[in-house]
């Protein structure tokens, strides 16, 4: 998949830099939920496929590890190729969106220039403007649809999901639900870059239920963009090891280097397997 084929591009800069610490004091008092995750790689995996595939909801095992998933609706915006869907899972009671990964975006977050532009939620919240953009192209359509499902089913909870690109664009979405539609529960993601800045990370976590952003080993793309360019990880960090046998559950609204921070070297070897599966596999 196109991911793989960037990644040499990414290593080059980002070794080059340096990290800054940040500390944020504040309780997270949820718990982090392995089957749940399992689950949530099925959600953010079926945004990758056809329109099609994702509307009959017939993309092999990323679409069998939810059957209950319905009332889906595919959306695709070809300015930056930006996909994803909604849809209520009804073995769950959940209200789902998911985001697909695009090179558009892979080339973005290279691009230095862009780095961050205010985010008019909050005072002196800053986020990348390539993932505000893209996110932009998809809001109107996925926001509407996530009211309708919200009317339907106004007891379900809401969850959002994504991998990589997928998962910054999961988290734009999440707060824009949560302000102008429904409390949002769930936020998983996947090898996720950062978003936005400390201001933003901070806004994020006292509003948004669980978020667990898993980590894979030695993943590169978490790590950008870097933390010494005012970038801070929402949520709290879900490291795995290399084997994707074990975990460790990291500070809530740290990201500090007690976890994959301490690493010197990454790689996008570890950016496909999640939950012991590669979810970069085309559906
Ligand atoms: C999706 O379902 C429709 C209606 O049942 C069918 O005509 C179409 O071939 C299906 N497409 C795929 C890709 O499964
Ligand atoms: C697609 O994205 C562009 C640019 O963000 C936006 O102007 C347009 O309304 C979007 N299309 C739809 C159908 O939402
Ligand atoms: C764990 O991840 C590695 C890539 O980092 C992959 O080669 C291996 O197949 C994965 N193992 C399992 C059991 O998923």
């Amino acid at each position: 998949m196109s991911i793989k084929a960037s990644s040499t591009l990414f290593l080059a800069s980002l070794l080059l830099l340096g990290t800054g610490l940040y500390f944020v004091t504040q309780l997270n008092g949820d718990q982090y939920d392995e089957e749940f995750a399992y689950k949530a790689s099925g959600y953010a995996q079926a945004s990758t496929c056809s329109l099609q595939n994702i509307q009959n909801w017939t993309c092999g095992t990323a679409c069998q590890i939810n059957p209950g998933v319905a009332d889906i609706k595919a959306f695709y915006n070809s300015t930056h190729q930006i996909q994803g869907y909604t849809a209520y899972d009804q073995n769950e009671n959940m209200i789902v969106a998911a985001f697909r990964p695009t090179v558009t975006n892979l080339n973005t977050l290279i691009d230095l220039d862009y780095f961050q532009i205010k985010y008019s939620a909050c005072h002196g919240c800053e986020v990348h403007r390539g993932f505000l953009l893209a996110w932009k192209d998809l809001q109107n359509q996925v926001l509407t649809s996530i009211s309708e499902l919200v009317n339907n089913h106004p007891d379900a909870k809401v969850g959002v999901f994504g991998h990589s690109l997928g998962g910054a664009l999961a988290v734009l979405a999440s707060i824009d639900i949560n302000n102008d539609v429904k409390h949002v529960d769930y936020l998983y993601t996947f090898g996720q870059p950062r978003v936005g800045n400390k201001k933003f990370a901070k806004y994020f976590n006292e509003r948004i239920g669980n978020i667990y952003r898993l980590i894979h080993n030695r993943d590169l793309i978490p790590h950008v963009p870097l933390r010494a360019m005012g970038f801070q990880h929402e949520g709290t960090e879900v490291w795995y090891n290399e084997p994707n046998t074990s975990y460790q559950v990291c500070d809530f609204d740290k990201d500090n280097n007690k976890c994959s921070n301490k690493l010197h070297s990454f790689t996008m070897k570890d950016h496909c397997y999640y939950m012991g599966r590669d979810i970069c596999e085309d559906c």
